[in-house]
């Protein structure tokens, strides 16, 4: 079954007559892993921004299993269903990465028995160690940081991961590891959806969607 499907969805920013896209159909399925590629300012980022929720298409529509996400619960729809990883990460700094994982439970209204050991297993899952995970963020690296940020993203279970450029600065070793995570995640039944600007990242992908400037 589609978990997203887009229908001839159209967008422009508002005061702007111009489209970024238009005409786009696609179908994502759940235990696949997508890239979405394409030129700078070819609209990207803003079809993750529709797919997350955080705004709605000019025309056309978006389905979360078939129905109309206009229809589901902003709230509900952005902190059960999907998750996105943007490429600042939105991480807090001085918090650990073991607090910045529990925040992300408490917000989401997350209810585990034990949110630090959920956390500690979620964090270790993505390659932390545990001396890592008890380090604040600021004194991680850039990829330990993305690691971060997905094990808060799985904090609230979601069954579609946007994320944008979630290798952009990282060594190929780093994002071969990322991608290794995004393939178990895959395997467990998610829907990846990942904007990227590497090639080695589109062909490690189950389908690539091409977005062209207009
Ligand atoms: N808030 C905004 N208001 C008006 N126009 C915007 C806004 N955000 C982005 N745009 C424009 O929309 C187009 C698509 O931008 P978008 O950020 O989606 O591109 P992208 O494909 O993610 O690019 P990149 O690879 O550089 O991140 C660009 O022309 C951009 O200038
Ligand atoms: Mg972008």
């Amino acid at each position: 079954m589609n978990i997203l499907t887009l229908q001839d969805v159209a967008y422009s920013y508002e005061g702007s007559k111009k489209k970024v896209f238009e005409h786009l159909s696609y179908e994502f399925e759940e235990g696949k892993i997508y890239a979405i590629v394409g030129r700078s300012g070819a609209g990207k980022t803003t079809l993750l921004s529709l797919l997350s929720g955080l705004d709605s298409p000019t025309e056309g529509s978006i389905l979360f299993k078939d129905k109309d996400i206009r229809r589901i619960d902003r709230y509900q729809y952005r902190s059960k269903y999907v998750g996105i990883i943007f490429q600042s990460f939105n991480l807090l700094p001085h918090l650990t990465a073991v607090e910045n994982v529990i925040l992300s439970m408490d917000v989401s209204g997350m209810k585990y028995k034990n949110k630090k050991e959920k956390a500690m297993e979620l964090l270790g899952k993505v390659g932390l160690s545990e001396d890592e995970a008890r380090r604040r963020v600021l004194k991680l690296s850039g990829g330990q940081q993305q690691r971060v940020a997905i094990a808060r993203t799985l904090s609230y279970e979601p069954e579609v991961i946007l994320a944008d450029e979630p290798t952009g600065n990282l060594d190929k070793e780093t994002e071969d590891e990322i991608m290794g995570i995004f393939h178990t995640l895959a395997q467990e039944g998610k829907c990846i959806i990942i904007v990227t600007h590497s090639q080695e990242v589109a062909q490690q992908a189950d389908e690539v969607k091409k977005l062209s400037c207009k």
